[in-house]
């Protein structure tokens, strides 16, 4: 055990923790999975080797059906946005724990995505046998993991990696950004086979996935005006993230991080249903943490901010360069290079990893053994 320790300390470099080594290891790891399925120097298509044998199962499907928990669930909630919107297929996503126990309908001709880090949660794999026992006609089940020998991997149709590398930190950061970024090229490749994206779209989604990398590196430079940040929310009881659209699950994925990590109450909610709830909370003791890209939700979300403003709540808002919101009394404002909408949730996840990041470590907790969780949750 002495050895394993100096090992993994020695693993963790110039970083104090594995979960800040693993938030900065995103760019490469991002890379890595854009590899699979874009060249370089062909960057107008995907690569015919990118899920190769696979194009006539996916060439059949007509409804999508994304299973997970926890983060993993929350990159499935990206990808129901971008399969509706984009491909028009029809996407469901569903907490495995919840989908085994209700004796749910799987339409014929369905894509089942069944998204883990580790590919040995006990709900998500049991998800899985049950649907496979149902065996409605032209199912395809995928497994979306970044263990290649996991159980998961074993029991699916398809294999589709994410190239993260090992993840230590319990906290999941860098599996899922490359979850996102997978889950977009299996979108692509299923839309461009149906003939659901044509050849331009896709080329299109393509450079823009390029600039992934290069964005992600960049949005590392907010670490210090986020720990600069993070210092508000040390005494904090509890806390509000607040995003539209393809934030939405951002926020949720943002307020998962701060609970798991700091142990501070934490709660994302869709910016438009403050009013149907959340609104009762805000006083100047809660902080409400605002995702705003420039994106087509912006000015919804900039009424919603008025409203918790004029609550007299304290606003802590990442937020595009370009949205137009400044710093103001109670509004406390970290700017975020401008990124194409449909990619920005991938974006917008580090800076939500760097303020709970910092929150714990102001806290003194254990940021990457975080108290009561696991990192592999094999049992039920
Ligand atoms: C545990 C981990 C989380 C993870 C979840 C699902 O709760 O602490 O970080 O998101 O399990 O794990 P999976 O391996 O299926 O993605």
């Amino acid at each position: 055990h002495e050895i394993d320790a100096k090992q993994h300390n020695a693993d963790k470099g110039e970083f104090k923790h594995y979960m800040l080594k693993e938030i900065y290891e995103q760019p490469d790891a991002v890379a890595r999975t854009l590899e699979m399925a874009i060249d370089n120097h062909a960057p107008n298509a995907l690569r015919t080797d990118f899920l190769e044998r696979h194009g006539e199962q996916l060439s059949g499907v007509r409804y999508v059906q994304v299973i997970a928990c926890g983060t993993s669930y929350h990159a499935g909630m990206v990808a129901k946005y971008w399969f509706e919107s984009i491909t028009r297929l029809p996407c469901s996503v569903e907490v495995a724990s919840e989908f085994r126990y209700r004796n749910p309908v799987v339409v014929d001709n369905s894509l089942v995505i069944c998204i883990s880090q580790s590919g040995e949660t006990a709900d998500t794999l049991s998800a899985l046998r049950d649907i496979k026992k149902q065996n409605p006609a032209g199912l395809v089940s995928l497994a979306l993991c970044n263990v290649p020998t996991s159980s998961l991997v074993r029991e699916t149709d398809i294999f589709l990696p994410t190239l993260a590398g090992p993840e230590i930190g319990v906290a999941s950061t860098k599996a899922f950004t490359t979850q996102l970024v997978a889950l977009m090229l299996l979108m692509l490749k299923t839309g461009h086979v149906q003939g659901r994206i044509d050849d331009e779209a896709l080329s299109n989604h393509i450079s823009e996935l390029q600039k992934l990398p290069g964005q992600l590196y960049a949005s590392l430079h907010l670490d210090a005006p986020i720990k600069a940040m993070a210092e508000h929310f040390e005494d904090k009881k509890s806390c509000l993230f607040l995003g539209r659209g393809l934030q939405f699950p951002i926020a949720l994925e943002g307020a998962l991080k701060l609970k798991e990590i700091s142990y501070i109450h934490a709660e994302g909610y869709a910016a438009g249903e403050l009013k149907h709830g959340p609104l009762a909370l805000v006083d100047k003791d809660m902080p409400i943490v605002v995702l705003a890209p420039k994106d087509s939700m912006l000015d919804k979300l900039k009424a919603n901010m008025q409203e918790v403003h004029a609550r007299h709540g304290e606003l802590f808002v990442f937020a595009s360069e370009t949205s137009g919101i400044e710093a103001e009394d109670r509004l406390h404002l970290v700017n975020v290079n401008d990124v194409c909408e449909t990619l920005s949730p991938i974006i917008y996840s580090v800076p939500v990893q760097l303020l709970s990041y910092h929150v714990a470590v102001l806290r003194g907790t254990d940021v990457d053994q975080p108290r009561n969780l696991a990192k592999s949750v094999t049992v039920e």
